[in-house]
């Protein structure tokens, strides 16, 4: 398998970003993020989630930061939905896409969406359905995909299982999400090699926290086996509330500099990317969690004095 040209980046800074959070971040500066990042080339944004408030509080501005997106007719903009009910608060604000999230651990699931893998796709089945019927895209999350911060590794056959139980219902994309960032890139390839029995590799993306700084290297391992969808995070942004200790998604600008120093495209600009980090990380009170934004501020910097 040739390594692809091109890559298309899903910017998950606004919604995996943010949603950990413990001050409220106000929905005006998601909306400036979510600007900024279309300036910079990103051509797919996932905005936010319609879950349940009481659960994380931080994305109960859903509905008002899709309002306030100034929409570029070259952008898809998505949010999660994990049931029905998000479904149908989330179709008024008119997603291109919806992504439904699962687990390969059962221990996972029950934390993160309190049910079982089963009842999930039961869950799943009509918002899959009724996306489908109104031409909304929908993406599927394979969460703990190589390892659970409650049961520890996760073999691929568990990953196999929730992507088949996926493809049964409709699910039309992937994501193999390494949620505590514990992957190396052999159990990655085999994570992802799992997804692909089941799906195309255009329909597979890579989703990678960065906890053990492997991110970077289980991206060329995708890449390797031909993958080109990544799900990556401004500045390094997030985690998710209910798999403590695991830190942000890969940073987006580390990303765009491996892929634009291997010669892939990506058509982003990573100077307004660097920008866009650095507007969110100021509110925020902390310097971006990406190694290539931090040298090339530090550049700027240097140059400027
Ligand atoms: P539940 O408590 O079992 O839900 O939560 P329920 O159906 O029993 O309803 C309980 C209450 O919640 C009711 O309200 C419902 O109306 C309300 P009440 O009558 O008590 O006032 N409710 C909702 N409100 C707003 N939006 C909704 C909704 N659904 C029910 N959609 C539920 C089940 C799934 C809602 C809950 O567990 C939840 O919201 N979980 C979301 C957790 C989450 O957002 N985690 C982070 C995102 S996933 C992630 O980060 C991983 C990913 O990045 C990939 C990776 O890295 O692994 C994608
Ligand atoms: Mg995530």
């Amino acid at each position: 398998m040739s390594i692809p040209s091109r890559v298309k980046i899903v910017e998950v800074g606004p919604r995996d970003g943010l949603q950990n959070e413990k001050e409220p971040v106000p929905a005006a500066i998601k909306v400036e993020l979510v600007h900024r990042l279309q300036d910079a080339g990103l051509k797919e944004i996932e905005v936010t989630s319609f879950v349940s408030p009481k659960w994380v509080p931080q994305m109960g501005d859903n509905a008002e930061v899709m309002a306030g997106i100034q929409r570029r007719s070259d952008v898809r903009y998505s949010v999660l939905t994990p049931n029905l009910k998000g479904f149908e608060a989330a179709v008024p604000t008119q997603p291109h896409e919806i992504v439904v999230f699962g687990a390969a651990s059962e221990a996972f699931s029950q934390k993160n969406i309190n049910c079982s893998i089963a009842e999930s796709i039961e869950r799943f089945r009509p918002v899959v359905q009724q996306a489908v019927e109104q031409g909304i895209a929908v993406r599927g999350a394979i969460s703990c995909a190589v390892g659970c911060p409650y049961e520890g590794d996760i073999a691929p056959e568990r990953v196999e299982l929730v992507a088949r139980l996926m493809r049964d219902i409709g699910v039309q994309h992937v994501g193999v999400a390494d949620t505590i960032g514990v992957g190396t890139p052999n159990r990655v390839q085999r994570a992802l090699e799992a997804a692909l029995k089941h799906y195309s590799v255009n329909e597979v993306s890579g989703h990678f926290h960065d906890t053990y700084g492997m991110a970077l290297a289980n991206t060329l391992a995708s890449l390797q086996l031909g993958i080109w969808h990544f799900d990556t995070s401004v500045a390094g942004l997030g985690g998710c509330p209910y798999a403590k200790g695991a830190t942000g998604n890969v940073a987006t600008e580390d990303v765009v500099f491996l892929l634009h120093g291997m010669g892939i495209e990506t058509g982003i600009d990573l100077d307004k990317l660097v920008d866009a980090g650095k507007f969110i990380s100021d509110f925020l009170g902390r310097k971006p969690n990406s190694r290539a934004a931090t040298a090339l501020l530090n550049k700027r910097a240097n140059a400027a004095s």
